[in-house]
């Protein structure tokens, strides 16, 4: 059954191009057999007419905060006591702003504000808009304060430009929504990340701001690692270091100290990133241990090459045989090494499974002694995640047989995510220690 089938679902319409894209939303949610009732901005108004809604959803759209007529049928406190779950859609950089500082001056502010349902949101704008530090800080305390951010996705804008801004299909936010609900049906083993954590819990973990992860030092590990054959010739793989990268950008803007030591990539980082470029797996080891003294939390997103030349050749190696053989020595793992230290940061991995994500992801995490481990899935048909702007993890910890997943988004977002989670795992170690 699906997992939309008899819920109420307030779907809140904000002004962007985009909001064409939410009729059709209303009609696939209807499909799953929701019940939609529908709020409209004024902004939303200049884009579509109430009565497409009205004509799919067989309900009233609601517009006005001090309308007497709507508040003699439903009032807007009743209103926001409806839905199981309020979904904005599309989200303006406006209306994020609105949320993030708690304005009630429309019904859609007001019904954010009034409701105690898991709010979710479906950002859409242009690109320099979505990656403007105050849209960006303002989705971190969204995020924090357990509202559920459903992409943007990456393409070409309304506005012709290309980047990160654009509104996701319908059908990847019913997608999405759907596993919102799935989860938080599945709690508490697996944690939603939209879960209602007690206000208190919240003002520990995230500080109930936008620096959740103000005065923590993340050390981060990204891109792929080197292994030379000789001096023109190397063993490598198509890690981008995108992952790595935007857990960083993310770190930073939850007000953390960041340290990236990267592979060879090209990749820019923002300067207040200390970036430490590498190129073996063991340059990255002694840059990983002259860092790791001072950090909180290691997240370990680099795929770093398991063997390198037992011995590296100081020529240029000459074609002459048909076949020929390289001898190979194990690197050092550098994960493990962190895991291992007497006095050790709250310590992350990742997992790059092609099959039996669970099982395996889970026997690293226990085989390297960590606190949590972020699973993706890779080599599937349309997204190999390796090189990709896209990923969706699978996270587990050892304490309750904790999961959650992560629903596919853009890189940036899926960081955001992750960093939400290892912020309130953190917190829980840290209690429990
Ligand atoms: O860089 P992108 O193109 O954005 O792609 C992202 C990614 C696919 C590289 C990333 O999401 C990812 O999955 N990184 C881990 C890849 C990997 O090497 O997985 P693994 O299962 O082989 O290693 C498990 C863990 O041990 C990883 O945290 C890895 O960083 C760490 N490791 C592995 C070997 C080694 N010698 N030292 C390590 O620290």
């Amino acid at each position: 059954m699906s997992a939309l089938n008899n819920k109420k679902i307030l779907l809140g319409v904000t002004g962007g191009i985009a909001a064409y894209k939410s009729a059709i939303l209303a009609r696939r949610l209807i499909d799953e057999g929701a019940t939609v009732r529908v709020v409209m901005t004024q902004g939303a108004q200049a884009f579509i007419q109430p009565l497409t809604f009205q004509a799919l959803t067989g309900n009233p759209v609601h517009t006005d905060l001090l309308d007497p007529a709507a508040e003699a049928a439903m009032g807007h406190i009743e209103l926001a006591r409806w839905p199981d779950a309020i979904l904005i859609a599309p989200a303006s950089a406006n209306t994020l702003a609105r949320l993030t500082h708690g304005l009630a001056d429309d019904l859609l502010s007001t019904l954010c504000l009034a409701t105690d349902v898991p709010v979710h949101v479906a950002p859409a704008m242009n690109r320099l808009m979505w990656l403007n530090a105050a849209t960006q800080a303002n989705c971190q305390t969204l995020a924090a304060r357990g509202v559920r951010l459903f992409g943007p996705g990456n393409g070409l804008q309304a506005c012709g430009e290309t980047g990160s801004g654009r509104m996701l299909e319908p059908e990847e936010i019913r997608d999405h929504l759907m596993a919102a609900m799935q989860e938080s049906v599945a709690a508490p083993q697996s944690e939603s990340l939209s879960s209602s954590m007690p206000a208190s819990e919240m003002a520990n973990s995230a500080n109930g701001s936008g620096e959740f992860l103000g005065g923590k030092h993340i050390l981060i590990t990204a891109g792929p690692t080197r292994e030379a054959i000789d001096p023109v010739r190397y063993i490598s793989n198509h890690s981008s270091g995108k992952m790595g990268f935007a857990l960083a950008e993310a770190a930073r803007l939850a007000g953390a100290r960041v340290t990236l030591v990267a592979g060879p990539v090209n990749l820019q980082a923002d300067p207040a990133i200390k970036r430490i470029d590498v190129v073996s797996a063991n340059d990255m080891l002694e840059a990983v241990m002259n860092e790791v003294g001072s950090a909180d939390v290691f997240i370990s997103v680099a795929a770093v090459s398991d063997y390198r030349l037992e011995q590296v050749m100081d020529q240029k190696i000459k074609k002459s045989a048909e076949q020929m053989t390289l001898s190979l020595v194990r690197n050092p793992d550098i994960l493990h090494s962190v895991s291992a230290l007497p006095k050790r940061p709250f310590v992350v991995g990742f997992a790059a499974e092609t099959e039996q994500v669970e099982a395996h992801a889970r026997g690293k995490m226990a085989r390297k002694s960590l606190d949590m481990i972020a699973a993706n899935h890779v080599g599937q048909p349309g997204n190999p995640v390796f090189g990709s702007d896209t990923n969706a993890l699978d996270v587990f910890w050892p304490a309750d047989d904790g999961h959650a997943h992560v629903p596919a988004a853009d890189k940036q977002a899926v960081a955001r995510s992750l960093l939400n989670l290892v912020s309130r795992r953190l917190q829980a170690h840290q209690n429990a220690q």
